[in-house]
């Protein structure tokens, strides 16, 4: 088995994908024991479970495979107070029981949703699509014209087949294709000096010169995908469809962003009704390219990891506001760096009028603003910094409702479930570490 399809605790990366909804509440110890022939031994077994406070939440009885005339008792336990349960043990142990096994620390069901806990779990999401790339509605430009069906439908079955880890298989682009990326980009470009933040306008050369960013050229999401990983360690990842809310912010969580490749229909090159390649090549990337909007963005899809639906909601709202649509403050000026915007010609002019209603971003507030999604945006939210967002989102993400803490493992590029105090050991001994190195630096500057 490949290493890299281990996760932390020795299981395969295939079996952490089959399970289907995922159940954490609280810590729950499940004890197997066996009991010497006494009259009444399970009552009194019992008994020292309730003089301590200790919850049975499950109990279950076999005959002892060990000891004929014995029965075995498997119990799950809530486990609120670990020294109350110690006690038991040990008082099990010496005064009752023939044998006592503590066999897991587990969880126990609950609600939960299932969610990715490595990288590679994001192949889950390539079957679970909404609606398949080549479904067009009736006011799609594109609907009555059947070699772009064809067409997208091509794109769809390379989103469909792609596992993590592959490269993404490199496109040739038609001549019509290309035209209409060509005016796109001509259009936009003139814009990006004025109306760009300075982050998006200091990356695009860099995009020119590593990753084919011209006019009579569509860059290849694999170039670009590498080119991000140098700088941010983010990645593209194809996607066939529509993925739900919560799987396309899962993603964030990994730092993989899904998505399209195929282009616009070339009747109306100003106008799409849907992300294309245009809107994630020139509005997306360039700013994920940049550390701190890059792990602002990671910090929305970590919220996102097992959160109630309605936070969900909520966290895709944040993240319309800010990475689709996001204005930011820039040496007394405000700039754009949502790739809706940056992406459209008429909205990035638009945006910086006095026209739209400008309101600080605050995720509380901005989580439950309403927001058309066929028409310029009436309200935006402007941004003090990214490092001001990424704090904001970080303390609003605090208050959602999860039973346990997650951090991410860049190493294994997976995300550890702070639930137990052994795996908060773990992470105090490695800040323990970085900590370290960091005083160790300052001191040379003493
Ligand atoms: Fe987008």
């Amino acid at each position: 088995m490949d290493a890299a399809f281990l996760n932390k605790d020795g299981e395969s990366g295939k079996k952490s994908m089959y399970i289907e909804e995922q159940s954490i509440k609280g810590d729950v110890i499940s004890v197997m024991f066996s009991l010497k022939e006494d009259f009444g031994a399970l009552v009194k077994a019992l008994r020292l479970f309730e003089e301590k406070g200790v919850n049975l939440t499950h109990i279950e009885s076999r005959p002892s495979r060990l000891k004929n005339g014995q029965y075995e008792f498997f119990i799950d336990l809530d486990c609120k107070s670990v020294s109350s349960l110690e006690e038991v043990l040990q008082s099990l142990r010496q005064e009752i029981c023939g044998t006592v096994h503590e066999l897991s620390r587990g969880k126990i069901k609950d609600t939960v949703p299932w969610f990715p806990r490595a990288i590679q779990d994001l192949d889950r999401f390539a079957n679970q699509i909404l609606s398949y790339g080549s479904e067009l509605d009736a006011d799609h430009p594109g609907f009555t014209d059947p070699m772009y069906r064809a067409r997208r439908k091509e794109f769809a079955d390379i989103a469909y087949n792609y596992r993590h880890g592959e490269d993404i298989p490199r496109v040739e682009y038609t001549e019509e294709e290309k035209k209409t990326w060509g005016i796109v980009f001509e259009e936009l470009k003139t814009l990006y000096p004025t109306h760009a933040c300075h982050e998006h306008n200091s990356v695009f050369p860099l995009l020119e010169q590593y990753c084919g960013y011209r006019r009579n050229n569509i860059p290849q999401l694999q170039d670009v995908s590498k080119f991000l990983q140098s700088c941010t360690g983010f990645r593209l990842r194809p996607v066939a469809g529509l993925l739900s809310s919560r799987d396309f912010l899962a993603g964030l969580a990994f730092r993989v962003f899904h998505s399209t490749q195929y282009i616009r229909h070339g009747s109306k090159p100003m106008y799409t009704p849907e992300p294309d390649v245009c809107h994630e090549l020139l509005g997306h990337v360039p700013l994920f390219a940049n550390p701190s909007f890059a792990q602002f963005s990671q910090e929305i899809g970590l919220a996102s990891l097992g959160a109630p639906d309605e936070y969900i909601e909520k966290l895709a709202t944040v993240y319309w506001f800010t990475v689709e649509f996001g204005l930011c403050k820039q040496n007394d000026e405000i700039k754009a760096y949502g790739a809706g915007l940056l992406s459209s010609f008429g909205e990035l002019e638009y945006c910086l009028t006095d026209k739209p209603d400008i309101q600080p971003f605050n995720p509380e507030v901005t989580a439950i603003q309403k927001y058309p999604i066929t028409s310029f945006q009436p309200v935006y939210y402007v941004a003090e910094s990214f490092e001001d967002a990424k704090e904001k989102v970080r303390k609003y993400a605090a208050n959602i409702p999860r039973p346990f803490s997650i951090h991410y493992n860049s190493y294994t590029q997976s995300v550890e479930v702070l639930d137990s105090i052994k795996q908060i050991n773990n992470l105090v001994d490695n800040i323990h570490g970085e900590m370290g190195i960091l005083c160790h630096a300052l001191k040379k500057f003493e």
